[in-house]
């Protein structure tokens, strides 16, 4: 690819192939003022007079809306410590890896009212991203005030999901009466149920017992989180959305086959249900990385954790994606440092912070999914991009090469490579990558966000305080 300078305001991409889920096209592409104001069959530009400003000559590559992760963590507190890419340092990351939209999580703690969460989320990332960004808001304390808070953020905020934990009893764990009530909230605002399900109270169980038998390294983590329980409140989660009036759900970090069918049930049956997966649920295991030796399996400690590849979850997933029984794939990027951050755990699994870091390399990793096989370049696209951005109230400002939308462009070398690791391709901050070694197909050439090159060929070319905050809409796409 070449870049030809001129007006800073006007960026025209050539040649390129145009991958959207609906299918792919040779097409050029202008861009004035930050957003797409033509799409023109290959050697209309000249006719129209359009070629004045910044050229790219993007043959031979394919030009994609820019990556939306619905699912981030920066500067998120657990436990003692933080997570440890701040907006700064992980919405770089992001961008480095074709994702030019984030939506992270504003939590609410017990006892906090949700709106000073959200202030203090916005305090966080204003002026700090590199890109877009928005929040869902995470609930900790369902009650009356919680409830009455939603319609606030929905009708003045921007904010129009909510996150619900089945998980993490004394920390942001939901009993069934306050999911419902949630729900029902939910339901007359028109807004998505976010849910993370797993069943916090059985699995607090087996992590006491882990440990009271002395099985405290890193594995014990998966073996103590069952996947059946994942799917059991997978299908619990469902049934209360369906007493809410069918309330459009969406289960987040998804990692088990068990939990895939009670989705994949509701969707043949017509419910508003829909899932995520993350690659490391795809391309991880319990064996070949939570097990490593000593305390190296820390590194992968996350909840849901990975599972065993003996168990067919990697291959449901993946068929899963490919059938639309999971809509989209985010990272759930949740870094932590081996040292000093995840070695809290060094004696006891359940210290360990939980979370994964690969905000960067989700796209990479997913493409990758193209070349093997096991979905198509436009469901890459449509994963990755455009359903995050129709599910979450982005579209088609995001997620889309449309006339209007904003000029978010990633332009992809499908023949270069991309080598994941700390001395190779690894921006965030963590002192290792998750997928150390991996070696994969294509690469990102050119990362564009509202017009501005932000990533031309190993450089970052953006600006911190460029990200603006994105407040959403409620979706059109969730009935
Ligand atoms: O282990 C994880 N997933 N950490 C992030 C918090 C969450 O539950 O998404
Ligand atoms: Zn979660
Ligand atoms: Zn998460």
């Amino acid at each position: 690819m070449s870049v030809e300078s001129g007006s800073a305001d006007r960026l025209f991409i050539t040649g390129g192939t145009l991958v959207s889920g609906e299918g792919r096209m040779l097409a050029d592409v202008l861009c004035e003022a930050g957003r797409i104001t033509a799409i023109l069959a290959p050697g209309h530009a000249d006719a129209l007079g359009v070629t004045a400003g910044q050229v790219i000559d993007a043959t031979g590559r394919y030009v994609i809306p820019g990556g939306v992760d619905v699912h981030t963590h920066m500067e998120v507190p657990f436990g003692d410590t933080t997570s440890s890419d701040t907006f700064t340092t992980g919405t770089i990351a992001a961008a480095w890896g074709g994702t030019t939209t984030i939506v992270d999580f504003s939590c609410q703690r017990k006892g906090e009212d949700l709106r000073d969460s959200l202030e203090t989320w916005h305090a966080k990332a204003a002026g700090h991203c590199a890109i877009d960004y928005g929040f869902h808001q995470i609930i900790g304390d369902v009650d009356e005030t919680s409830l009455a808070a939603m319609r606030h953020l929905v009708d003045h905020e921007g904010i129009t999901s909510f996150k619900l934990f089945m998980a993490y009893p004394d920390v942001y764990y939901s009993d069934d009466g306050q999911i419902l009530r949630a729900m029902q909230t939910a339901g007359d605002l028109g807004a998505m149920v976010m849910m993370h399900a797993e069943n916090g109270i059985a699995i607090d169980v087996l992590i006491a017992q882990s440990l009271a038998r002395g099985d405290t390294a890193p594995r014990f983590h998966s073996l103590t989180r069952p996947s059946i329980l994942e799917g059991e409140a997978t299908h619990r989660a469902i049934a209360l959305a369906k007493v809410a009036g069918n309330v459009p759900l969406y289960i987040v970090h998804m990692s088990a086959s068990e939990a895939l069918a009670e989705v994949a049930e509701a969707r043949h049956d017509g419910f508003n249900v829909f899932a995520e997966t993350c690659p490391q649920y795809l391309y991880l295991s319990l064996e070949e990385h939570l097990s490593q030796p000593g305390f190296e399996g820390a590194k992968w400690v996350a909840s849901p954790p990975l599972r065993s590849h003996h168990e067919h979850h990697h291959r449901d997933l993946w068929r899963g994606l490919k059938l639309n029984e999971l809509a989209v794939v985010s990272t759930d990027h949740c870094p932590f440092c081996l040292r000093d951050q995840k070695e809290a755990g060094l004696n006891d699994f359940s210290a360990i912070p939980n979370g994964i870091g690969g905000v960067e390399h989700r796209m990479e990793l997913m493409y990758q999914g193209v070349v093997d096989g096991h979905i198509s370049l436009e469901r890459w696209v449509e994963t990755c991009c455009t359903t995050p951005a129709k599910l979450f109230g982005l579209y088609p400002t995001k997620g889309t090469l449309s006339v209007g939308s904003d000029a978010d462009i990633v332009i992809w070398d499908p023949v270069g490579r991309t080598r994941i690791g700390i001395d190779h391709k690894h921006h965030m901050n963590m002192d290792y990558s998750a997928y150390e070694g991996m070696d994969l197909s294509g690469r990102v050439e050119t990362v564009i966000s509202r017009g501005q090159i932000i990533i031309d060929n190993d450089q970052f070319l953006g600006r911190v305080g460029h990200g603006h905050y994105l407040p959403r809409t409620l979706s059109n796409y969730l009935y």
